[in-house]
C-alpha cells in the first residue's frame, strides 16, 4: 500500500537519488524530473538494483515551465522534495548569474506546479550557506542568516524568503526548508553515489579521484584560518543520513505534525571536522596515501561551521546514526565501483 506520491526534482543528483532509494522503500511512490545537467542517467540504473522498482523519470528543465506543468498533468501528486539546483560555491562566484537564473527560476516554477496541482507538502533542499560565517557556533535555526559568501549560498536564502512569502497566502501549503550541512558518503550497496560531472568541485569526490588517480594532486585550499590546524571546518554528514531526514521531514508534514506553515531544520551531526581531519580520516579507513598541497584561500569559502542539531532530533525525531569514518570509506568503495564500471563497459 502506497504511502503517496512524491516528485522528487532533481532526483538524479547525489542528494536526489539517495532520497528516492529511501522513499521508495518506505513504500513512496516517485516521479523524478531532471535535466541531467549536473547528474547522469545511469543512477536511474543503481536506484533499480538496489529498490528493485525504477521511478517514473521525465528529463526535463524545470526552467521551462509549460512542460513540466504539461508532464506532471496525469500523476496525482501528494508531495514535492526540490533538490534542483546548481550547488558549488566556488564556481558560483565565478558565474553568480548561472546561479541566479537556475536556482530562483526552477524554485518558482516548482511552486507554481505546487500551487496548479494542489500539492501541499513542500520540502526545500537548502543549505547552511544561507548563514555564512556565524559569529557563534554551532549554529542554530535562530541564528541570523546574513548576507551568505556565495551566489549559492545566496540563492538559498532567496529561495527561502521566496517560500515565506508564498507560505502566506496560501494557508494550505506547508513548507520545511532542510538546511544541510556538508552531504558526503555513499548508499552501502556501492551501486549510487556522488558522481560530479568533470572536476569535482566538493572536497570528498575530488579526494577520492585523487586516490583513484584520476586527479594528480589534492589541492588544500588555504592553511592559513584562524582553526586549529589551519584549515576550514565543516559538518561532514553521512549521506543515508541525509536522506532518512528527508523521510521524517515528509512524515511531519503528512502527518500535520507541523506547528507553522514555514519551518527550518538544520541537517548536520553536530561536531566540525578540518579538511586535514577528513584527509587524514580517509587515509586511516582506506589504506589509501592521498597526494595534497597546500593552496590559496578559495574565494567564497567560510573558516568553519557545524550545526547544533537540537531542533531536527527533537521535532523530527531524527539524528546522524553515522560517522565521518563511515560516508569516507563508502565514498571509496563507491568510487572504486564506479570507475570499474567504466572499464568494463569500455571494454
Ligand atoms: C569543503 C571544504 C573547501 C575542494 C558544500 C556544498 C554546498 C552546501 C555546503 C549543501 C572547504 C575545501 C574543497 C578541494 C579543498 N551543501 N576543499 N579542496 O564549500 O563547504 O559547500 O556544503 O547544500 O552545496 O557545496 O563544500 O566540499 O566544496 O568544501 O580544500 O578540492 O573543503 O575549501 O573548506 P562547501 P566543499
Amino acid at each position: 500500500m502506497t504511502k503517496g506520491t512524491v516528485l522528487v526534482t532533481g532526483g538524479v543528483g547525489y542528494i536526489g537519488s539517495h532520497t528516492t532509494v529511501e522513499l521508495i522503500q518506505q513504500n513512496y511512490e516517485v516521479i523524478i524530473v531532471d535535466n541531467l545537467s549536473t547528474s547522469q542517467k545511469e543512477i536511474l540504473e543503481g536506484i533499480k538494483k538496489i529498490t528493485g522498482k525504477k521511478p517514473v523519470f521525465y528529463k526535463v528543465d524545470l526552467k521551462n515551465y509549460n512542460e513540466v506543468k504539461n508532464l506532471l498533468k496525469k500523476h496525482k501528486i501528494d508531495s514535492i522534495i526540490h533538490f534542483a539546483a546548481y550547488k558549488a560555491v566556488g564556481e558560483s562566484v565565478e558565474k553568480p548569474l548561472k546561479y541566479y537564473e537556475n536556482n530562483i527560476l526552477s524554485l518558482i516554477n516548482t511552486l507554481k506546479i505546487a500551487e496548479e496541482y494542489k500539492i501541499n507538502n513542500f520540502i526545500f533542499s537548502s543549505s547552511c550557506t544561507v548563514y555564512g560565517q556565524p559569529k557563534k557556533l554551532p549554529v542554530t535555526e535562530k541564528t541570523p542568516v546574513i548576507k551568505p559568501n556565495s551566489p549559492y549560498g545566496n540563492t538559498k536564502k532567496i529561495a527561502e524568503e521566496i517560500l515565506q512569502d508564498t507560505t502566506e497566502p496560501n494557508k494550505n501549503l506547508n513548507v520545511v526548508s532542510l538546511r544541510y550541512f556538508n552531504p558526503i558518503g555513499a548508499h552501502p550497496s556501492h551501486l549510487i553515489g556522488e558522481l560530479p560531472i568533470g572536476v569535482p568541485n566538493n572536497l570528498v569526490p575530488f579526494i577520492t579521484q585523487t586516490a583513484y588517480g584520476i586527479r594528480p594532486q589534492l589541492k588544500v585550499f588555504g592553511n592559513d584560518y584562524s582553526t586549529p590546524d589551519g584549515t576550514p571546518i565543516r559538518d561532514y554528514i553521512d549521506i543515508i543520513d541525509l536522506a532518512e531526514a528527508h523521510i521524517k521531514a515528509l512524515e511531519y508534514l503528512t502527518t500535520s505534525k507541523n506547528k507553522k506553515n514555514f519551518e527550518v531544520f538544520n541537517i548536520g551531526a553536530g561536531k566540525g571536522y578540518s579538511v586535514l581531519e577528513i584527509i587524514k580520516t580517509f587515509e586511516q579507513v582506506t589504506g589509501q596515501k592521498l597526494n595534497y598541497t597546500f593552496a590559496p584561500r578559495r574565494p567564497g569559502d567560510i573558516e568553519q561551521i557545524w550545526a547544533d542539531a537540537t531542533k531536527a532530533n527533537t521535532v523530527l525525531k531524527w539524528k546522524t546514526k553515522r560517522t565521518p569514518a563511515h560516508s569516507l570509506k563508502t565514498a571509496w568503495e563507491w568510487e572504486k565501483h564506479y570507475r570499474t564500471q567504466i572499464v568494463k563497459k569500455s571494454i
